[in-house]
């Protein structure tokens, strides 16, 4: 048989050895050909069947990453996504239908297709290396786990936790797979054939769910479960925003969790969701997480040593970070005191994601508390992260720089302040760059790497290089006052206190927000970020645009200190790391026209940043807003908003706003390009 993307062998004791080792690809996908294939395999063995069979991959990353994506993007009508459905759970059933025992041999990544794979054949045996992840994480993308993946994961692990794993898109590692009883057994990777042989060899009673967890499939428990998973995703997104989830729990409950018996005109249908727009914009997402990703793929040595400055709520988180992700990190601050908080988060971080106590001591062995500042000498990289203000800023370089190292890079994270304003005290400025993380670090993706005009090409390289290090995206932004996305941020949270000012509540303004997409409200991630810090960002941003009004009550609360949450108290009093808040008060009120006018002034600021090239395109403005902030990535971030609804139409409610509030909602001349 001509095989492209499998290779099958057989041992002399018997065992059929199939490598997934798609062709021209340094990563396993799943492509029609490639099923096809595996469908032929999978005929091939059933009529000459050998003692055992295992599944393994050819790649070094990993079993499959799932689905061949260009492949799905490519599909145009619900008919074609529908074929390649009934495809992929005609061929995992065969494998699942193979009369002798069969196992996969899990390395690195093992995603949606991939786990689905796996989880057809009889067992499953997993390196227990920290890169070997589990998930099935088409939920992200706006589909459903749909080659038998929410059929078989409930029936081995109980319900709960398979919807667990199905709702969230969450990956797991090796041990906590075989705690779940996703896989048989966990084996460093030189036993890996050895385990698989033993599993062949004698394969031992299947085991399914305890007794607990198997009740959740049964016919009145369901119905329970369901209802507590239903409430769980309400409360993170609505059905008309994010159709998947619930399309997995109808899948699970009403069809079985097999996609071919869900009647074409259902929500949960491939043909509706393939026809719904958070499909494809989740999709794009998807692939621009990609394209931030390609820019980190530079030709540079990694850093080896990073130095980083100020050991406050991001400093401290950066550094953490970085240790975690396997780099040594020396972190000053002026006094061992301020240091010795950011080493306790670091230690609930590595608690929380090494879970192996010799893992989580390697990596607090990584970050070393430096007050004195040594390591500076020795850094590939310095992050300068202390309080936002330029004169500081730049008396800290000009003492630093003498004592770095020749070629090393200076970043800084400010957040608003331009580079051309730091760079004048160096003597070598083409080694500063901004490099700009979001808050909180651990899970915001993105990282703006901003290029000043002196700024050389190769620090902009070794920069985006560092951030794909430490496993973060990416985004090349030039140095304006805050960058890409403080600055299209910044009118929208502005606009929102102006609101506030007026006598709308802050719930109603928050509720706003969050009908029309955004995942937290504008008032209550201002709180969250930081008063002060939104303070100072807002009057970088003023200076450059004289007429911006200052809001009323975000003064009084900075200058009675009231921060928000680090503080307990800001526009929400905060307990327990929680805001306090009433009702929303929407009765009444036009939410969604209140929606407009607080999104309006992101989207045109958006438009401008793009025309002034802070960034080089829309797609990658779309990218940075999603990634650093969520901006309605159900709409696919400002210009999917823009396009979802149509200029036209947003450039009518745009003359009507700026009849009541003034000039801030002048359009700006990029709008006519669009
Ligand atoms: P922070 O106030 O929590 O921490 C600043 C730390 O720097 C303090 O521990 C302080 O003791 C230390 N420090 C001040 N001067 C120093 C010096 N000369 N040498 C050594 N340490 C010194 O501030 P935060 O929020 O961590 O912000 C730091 C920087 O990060 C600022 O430039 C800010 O604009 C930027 N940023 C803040 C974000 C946020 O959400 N808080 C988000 C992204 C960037």
């Amino acid at each position: 048989m001509e095989l492209k993307h499998w290779k099958l062998h057989g041992d002399e004791s018997g065992i059929a050895w199939l490598w997934f080792d798609r062709a021209d690809s340094a990563t396993n996908t799943f492509s029609t050909e490639v099923l096809k294939e595996l469908s032929a395999m999978a005929d091939h063995l059933a009529v000459m069947p050998p003692k055992g069979l295992a599944i393994l991959s050819g790649k070094e990353n990993g079993f499959a990453a799932g689905a061949d994506i260009d492949e799905f993007v490519a599909i145009q009508s619900a008919d074609e996504a529908m074929e390649l459905t009934i495809l992929g759970n005609e061929v995992f059933d065969k494998v699942e239908r193979l009369p002798f025992a069969t196992v996969a041999m899990i390395h690195g990544f093992c995603m949606g297709g991939g786990l689905e794979l796996a989880l057809a054949c009889k067992y499953r045996v997993a390196d227990d290396a920290p890169k070997t992840r589990m998930a099935l994480p088409e939920v992200m993308i706006g589909i459903v786990p749909g080659w038998g993946g929410a059929k078989r994961l409930p029936r081995l692990i109980g319900a709960a936790s398979a919807l667990d794993l199905m709702l969230t898109g969450r990956g797991i590692d090796a041990r906590r797979a075989k705690k779940l009883g996703v896989v048989d057994a966990v084996t460093p990777r030189r036993h890996f054939e050895n385990a698989a042989r033993q599993v062949l060899r004698n394969p031992p009673p299947r085991k399914g769910p305890g007794l607990v967890a198997a009740a959740g499939n049964w016919p009145g428990v369901r119905e329970i479960v369901a209802r507590t998973a239903a409430n769980k995703v309400a409360e993170r997104a609505r059905r008309d925003h994010y159709p998947a989830p619930y399309a997995i729990l109808d899948l699970w409950k009403d069809f079985g969790g097999d996609v071919r018996n869900v009647p074409r005109d259902h929500a949960a249908s491939t043909a509706s969701l393939f026809a719904h727009p958070t499909t494809r914009n989740l999709i794009r997402l998807f692939k621009l997480q990609d394209r931030l990703k390609a820019f980190g793929k530079q030709d540079v040595p990694p850093v080896k040593h990073l130095h980083v400055i100020g050991a406050g709520a991001m400093g401290g988180d950066i550094a953490a970070w970085a240790a975690l992700r396997g780099i040594e990190v020396t972190l000053q601050d002026l006094a061992p005191e301020r240091i010795a908080p950011a080493i306790k988060r670091a230690a609930e971080l590595y608690g929380k994601r090494l879970r192996q106590p010799h893992l989580v001591r390697g990596a607090m062995d990584r970050l070393v508390p430096d007050v004195a500042g040594h390591g500076v000498a020795r850094a590939d990289l310095v992050i300068e992260a202390i309080v936002e203000n330029a004169e500081v800023k730049r008396s800290l370089f000009a003492s630093l720089e003498p004592r770095m190292k020749e070629g090393a890079v200076l970043g800084s994270n400010t957040s608003s302040i331009p580079l051309q304003e730091l760079a004048g005290i160096l003597a070598r400025p083409e080694r500063l760059v901004g490099i700009h993380f979001f808050n909180p670090v651990a899970q915001m993706m993105l990282v703006e790497i901003v290029q000043g005009p002196q700024t050389s090409d190769g620090v902009m390289r070794a920069s985006q290089a560092f951030a794909r290090q430490i496993d973060k995206l990416p985004l090349p932004c030039k140095s304006a006052p805050g960058f890409l996305v403080n600055r299209v941020l910044s009118p929208y949270l502005l606009e929102a206190m102006l609101a506030v000012d007026e006598g709308i509540a802050p719930e109603t303004v928050d509720a706003a927000a969050k009908a029309f997409g955004m995942p937290m409200g504008p008032i209550e991630l201002s709180d969250m970020v930081g008063l002060d810090v939104g303070w100072a960002v807002g009057q970088e941003l003023a200076a450059a645009r004289p007429g911006t009004p200052v809001p009323v009550k975000l003064k009084a609360l900075v200058d009675a200190k009231q921060f928000g949450k680090k503080t307990g108290k800001g526009f929400y009093p905060w307990v327990r790391g929680k805001p306090v808040k009433g009702a929303a008060g929407t009765e009444g009120v036009d939410l969604a026209a209140l929606a407009d006018r607080l999104v309006l002034p992101a989207l045109n600021e958006a438009v401008a940043c793009v025309r002034e090239g802070i960034v080089a395109d829309a797609d990658l403005c779309d990218a940075g807003m999603v990634f650093g902030t969520g901006f309605a990535p159900h709409l696919g971030g400002p210009f999917g908003a823009i396009h979802a609804r149509g200029k036209d139409s947003w450039l009518r409610t745009m003359a009507e706003l700026r009849a009541k509030h003034g000039a801030r909602f002048e359009p700006d001349s990029g709008w006519s390009a669009l």
